[in-house]
């Protein structure tokens, strides 16, 4: 009897798989140096579901100001100064969010002053646990907090030590910039009121952070299990420097004034807040709820009692868990048991994990127009997730997709723009080009529909071509919008390049424009076909800016600074430096030696440009070695000295151009070995920023063993390091990864665990839905509309096997 128990509880737990257990919700939540997450992934780390609203973890300070990185709010050795209910991940710059908070304290006592969190805030001892919806922490005062998220609402739990128990609700709580700036966030006001049993409402209204925001306002609703013995609101002047708005004087930091039931400060004026307290001594752990809303305390308040119904904090994370597994692990199976590389299953669940936090779906929550459109915000941003994160949202979430682009397409409408990042309901800054449209076209080619007003869609991406946005004057770059749409059409449109004296980004908004008006030319295929020729014949103006006997390294032919008379400026002009890469150079995020290869529309003339396939292969070659970096990535470095650096953006694809040459083995050398040294288990764990999951999505693709062309219906083969794979795709078709080591196996290796993937993964042989396959890679038909299989044969030795076609340039045209 024991024995058919046991069994029938493995079947169960064979058939429901908790793939939960193998996220590190650590990774990227340390940078090179120990302890702390500067040069990190700048992780949110805490209680949150698939692409939820809330996103409930830790805000810290550290007391290093040159080492603070608070973007994520969780920072290793930080000190604790809330638990709050917003966060983003993964972004870098300024931080945003951080709001919406509750403090534990054990004592309010003199020199604790309610408006400075430096009077008690705390440091931790032991580790935290976190967990997939889950995070613990032990506070220096003795305080243990828990907490745990739905998707519109959270829940801490506070085990308090003898002695006097508290709750801060500071409403004018937000992640800051420790050192200051133009783009740290602001206060603007707000409102709470108490109600009776210790329920309490209101509302903050926040503005600024990277995205050099507008002011938006959070409702919010808050309960606890058990009623406090004493509430007070406080309130005192605002001595935050708000830059460009309000500085209230360099003084110190007021006491606060304790007040009944409600406070309100209108504009820029005071903090407020609310101060819990329990005096029975016999009670130890306390917990509470506290639900948010973009529309009002009414709902903020539906949602906190909805979601979650108990006080059962293990309840919560329950459900959190289960919508995991259900939504996002479960889409990707694999064998779980012990023979299976253990490293390897905690990479591709903890990578699927970041690749869900954002952006968040706001649908319903839109305060700023009605509409019946989905909705979402914490798009942070497209220029990070349209080179392949969005590809797989494409295959694993199409509703959630559907509903994202038809976010896009109804901001337009409303706003006149779609946007390239967005926060706090906000359209900015965008980097480069306007790359919804290439996140549009991707899901056009593939035939995504759905609901999709794609009249509107076409109409929106046509704005982004034609239509120079207002100037925002941003101080990053004061010379055009980086608000949204393309600042720099007033060269692009007569000049047919960005000019270097009239422009900053010149080279790399020269390349990113080009794609975005191939991305044009494609759903004008379908909604316009009088445009085709005309955004095909634009997307090959990054060869204006091509000079092609520019001699660089031995290398000739390189994009470069080209003056607004039709002259280059080739005077000093070294590829390989930008300038610091930053909004006033010449190109951003990666040099123009890099930036040289991102023209996934004509490969054919790149290769063309660069003296044929031998020269193109042998730069290729040149830029994977070590020590040729020749420009200091300062924090973004992450140990890089190629001049290809995966650790941004631009080079997501550089390493799979080797399958334009028939010579996919060296794809799958160079991105194989890139993932292994930069991609670990580990707190320090992805190359710097995870820039809202596009560097964890780009070791999916990695361990899938293919890669997306974006824009195109294309995929690139390299080599799968799961033997049995099945994706849940479409909803509901399936496609299975298989992967065998028949071939030329590496003899000397014993165990499958470590000789699949370790050694034997060049491959040898291609079959694709049972069929033998001659091309380095396949159309978005063969397999991934109904599904299929790709069956590899991977062995020790580099082969060519690949006979057919190279992947296509669809974008090909000589100017
Ligand atoms: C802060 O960290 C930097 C970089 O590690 C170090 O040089 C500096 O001495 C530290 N400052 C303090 C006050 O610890
Ligand atoms: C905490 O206090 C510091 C120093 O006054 C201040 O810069 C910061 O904005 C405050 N708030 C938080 C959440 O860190
Ligand atoms: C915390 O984690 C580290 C690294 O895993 C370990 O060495 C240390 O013993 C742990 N400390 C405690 C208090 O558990
Ligand atoms: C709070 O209530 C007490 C008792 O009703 C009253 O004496 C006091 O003035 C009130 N304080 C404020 C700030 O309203
Ligand atoms: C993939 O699906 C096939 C067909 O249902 C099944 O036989 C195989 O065991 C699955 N593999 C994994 C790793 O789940
Ligand atoms: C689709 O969008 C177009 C362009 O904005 C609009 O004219 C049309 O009414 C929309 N169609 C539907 C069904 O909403
Ligand atoms: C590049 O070099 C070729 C051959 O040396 C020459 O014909 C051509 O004029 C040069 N082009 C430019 C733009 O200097
Ligand atoms: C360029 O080529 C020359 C001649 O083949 C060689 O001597 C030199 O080392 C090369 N330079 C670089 C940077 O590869
Ligand atoms: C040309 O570029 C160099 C840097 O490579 C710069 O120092 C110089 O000012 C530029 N010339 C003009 C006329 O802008
Ligand atoms: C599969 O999913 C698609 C899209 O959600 C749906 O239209 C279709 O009916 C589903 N097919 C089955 C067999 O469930
Ligand atoms: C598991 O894979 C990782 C790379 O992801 C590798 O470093 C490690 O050696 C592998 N472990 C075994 C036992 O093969
Ligand atoms: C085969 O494996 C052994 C032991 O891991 C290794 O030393 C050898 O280089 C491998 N041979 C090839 C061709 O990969």
């Amino acid at each position: 009897m024991l024995l058919i128990a046991i069994i029938a509880v493995a079947q169960y737990a064979a058939a429901q798989v908790d793939y939960s257990q193998f996220v590190n919700p650590l990774i990227g939540s340390e940078g090179p140096i120990p302890g702390y997450a500067f040069g990190g992934g700048d992780i949110f780390v805490g209680g949150a579901v698939p692409f939820g609203v809330v996103k409930v973890g830790i805000d810290t300070y550290e007391d290093n100001i040159t080492l603070s990185t608070l973007n994520g709010g969780y920072t290793p050795m930080g000190k604790v100064t809330a638990l709050s209910m917003m966060h983003e991940s993964g972004t870098g710059g300024y931080p945003k969010y951080g709001i919406i908070p509750q403090m534990p304290l054990t004592t309010i006592a003199s020199p604790v002053n309610l408006l400075d969190n430096q009077t008690y805030s705390q440091s931790r001892v032991g580790n935290d646990t976190a967990r997939v919806g889950y995070f613990k922490t032990q506070f220096q005062n003795g305080v243990i907090a828990e907490l745990s998220a739905a998707r519109h609402s959270g829940i801490m739990q506070y085990s308090f030590p003898a002695g006097e128990k508290h709750v801060l609700v500071d409403v004018s709580h937000y992640l800051p910039s420790q050192s200051g700036g133009y783009s740290d966030q602001i206060y603007i006001g707000g409102e709470i009121h108490l109600q009776t049993g210790g329920i309490y409402t209101g509302y903050g209204a926040y503005g600024g952070g990277w995205n050099e925001g507008a002011p938006f306002t959070v409702y919010f609703c808050g309960d606890f299990d058990t009623p406090p013995d004493q509430a007070r609101t406080f309130r005192g002047r605002n001595t935050d420097p708000n830059p460009r708005y309000h500085t209230f004087s360099d003084g110190p930091v007021p006491q606060a004034i304790l007040g009944n039931t409600s406070e309100y400060a209108g504009p820029l004026n005071d903090r407020l807040g609310a101060l819990f307290t329990w005096t029975n001594s016999s009670l130890s752990q306390i917990s509470s709820r506290v639900g948010i809303s973009f529309i009002s305390t009414d709902k903020a308040c539906n949602f906190k009692n909805t979601e979650i119904p108990s006080y059962d904090l293990i309840a919560t994370v329950s459900a959190a868990v289960q919508e995991w597994n259900q939504d996002v692990f479960s889409k990707v199976q694999v064998a779980t048991g012990s023979s299976v590389n253990q490293t390897n299953l905690a990479l591709l669940y903890s990578s699927l994990y970041f690749m869900h936090l954002m952006p968040s779906d706001r649908t319903g929550e839109n305060p700023l127009w009605e509409s019946t459109e989905p909705y979402f915000d914490d798009f942070y941003t497209l220029w990070d997730i349209f080179r392949n994160t969005v590809s797989l949202y494409h295959l694993l979430q199409p509703s959630y997709y559907e509903g994202m682009i038809r976010s896009l397409i109804d901001i337009w409408r409303y706003e006149g723009f779609m946007p390239d990042g967005r926060s706090g309901n906000y359209n900015g800054l965008v980097q480069g080009g306007s790359n919804a449209d290439n996140v549009l076209a991707d899901a056009y080619v593939k035939g995504l529909r759905g609901g999709i007003n794609w009249t509107a869609g076409y109409e929106a991406m046509k704005k982004d071509a034609e239509v120079q946005p207002y100037n925002t004057y941003s101080f990053d770059d004061p010379s055009a919008s980086v608000k949204e749409g393309r600042g720099a059409l007033y060269d692009w449109i007569p000049l047919g390049y960005i000019s270097v004296d009239k422009s900053t980004r010149a080279v790399s908004r020269t390349v990113e424009y080009a794609l975005n008006d191939f991305a044009l030319s494609q759903v004008a295929k379908g909604e316009a076909p009088e445009d085709v020729q005309k955004y095909l014949n634009r997307s090959a103006q990054w060869q204006n800016i091509w000079a092609h006997n520019l001699t660089s390294l031995n290398f000739t032919g390189f994009l470069a600074p080209r003056f607004a008379d039709g002259t280059f400026n080739l005077t000093g002009y070294n590829p390989a430096l930008c300038g610091g890469c930053e909004w006033k150079a010449i190109s951003y995020e990666a040099t123009p030696f890099e930036y040289s290869f991102v023209v996934p529309h004509d490969a054919e003339s790149l290769i063309q440009f660069m003296g044929g396939p031998t020269a193109f292969e042998s730069r290729l070659d040149y830029i994977m070695q070590p020590n040729t970096s020749q420009q200091n990535l300062g924090a973004n470095g992450a140990g890089i000295t190629t001049i290809m650096n995966i650790g941004n953006e631009p080079d997501f694809a550089t390493p799979y151009l080797y399958n334009y040459l028939n010579k996919q083995w060296k794809s799958v050398q160079t991105s194989r070995s890139l993932a292994n040294q930069y991609f670990h288990d580990a707190n320090y764990g992805v190359p710097g920023n995870s820039d809202a999951g596009a560097l964890n999505s780009w070791l999916i693709w990695q361990m899938l063993g293919i890669y997306p062309v974006v824009t195109q219906t294309v995929y690139l083969i390299s080599s799968p390091w799961f033997e049995d794979l099945n994706m849940t795709i479409n909803g509901n078709s399936t496609l299975r990864i298989m992967a065998t080591t028949s071939g030329s196996q590496n003899s000397t290796s014993t165990t499958s665990a470590s000789s699949f993937g370790q050694e034997n993964f060049y491959v040898q042989s291609v079959k694709i839905n049972g069929a033998s396959w001659n091309k380095n890679w396949f159309d978005h038909e063969d397999i991934m509309v109904n599904g299929g299989t790709i069956e590899f044969d991977l062995g020790s030795s580099p082969v060519v096997w690949e006979t057919g076609d190279v992947p296509p340039s669809p974008g090909h045209l000589v100017l």
